[in-house]
């Protein structure tokens, strides 16, 4: 699966670290910065991430700021994008069961490299569960302008 990873700079370590795991783990992984460790404004790196999947470039995505809230708000500002901020396993399984969540997100400053990338498998490779969640989605889409 070709996936999206970008980050702050208050991310950009678990950024680095999560990239270059999943690519060991065979993920095909496009960078869409920060590339470099000195500061920047999250929505910038979430906008071309949130682009990268409107335009079909990548599936799924992930983004990384300091909590992971910031990135959360930004993503779910672009239509087809649903961003669920993760900081557990069960966060990751639900969202994507539950929620069909394309973009997760994640707190650099909360969370280990290990957790962290436990976490980000998890909501890869967790299906959608479709049924009555569904139609809970499709009005998620039909309310976005
Ligand atoms: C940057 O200092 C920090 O505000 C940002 O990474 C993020 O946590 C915002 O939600």
């Amino acid at each position: 699966m070709k996936i999206g990873i970008g980050s702050d700079h208050a991310g950009f370590e678990l950024k680095e670290f999560l990239k270059g795991a999943l690519k060991d783990d065979g993920y095909e992984v496009v960078d869409y910065g920060t590339k470099v460790k000195k500061s920047v404004d999250y929505p910038d790196f979430a906008e071309k991430l949130a682009k990268g999947i409107q335009n079909k470039e990548i599936k799924m995505g992930i983004l990384v700021c300091g909590t992971g809230i910031g990135m959360s708000i930004i993503a779910n500002k672009f239509k087809g994008i649903r961003a669920a901020r993760c900081c557990t396993i069960y966060d990751a399984i639900l969202a994507r069961q539950h929620n069909d969540a394309n973009v997760i997100t994640l707190g650099g400053r909360l969370l280990g490299q290990e957790l962290a990338l436990e976490i980000t498998k998890t909501f890869l490779e967790t299906p959608f569960l479709k049924g009555r969640h569904l139609r809970r989605v499709n009005k998620i889409k039909n309310t976005e302008i």
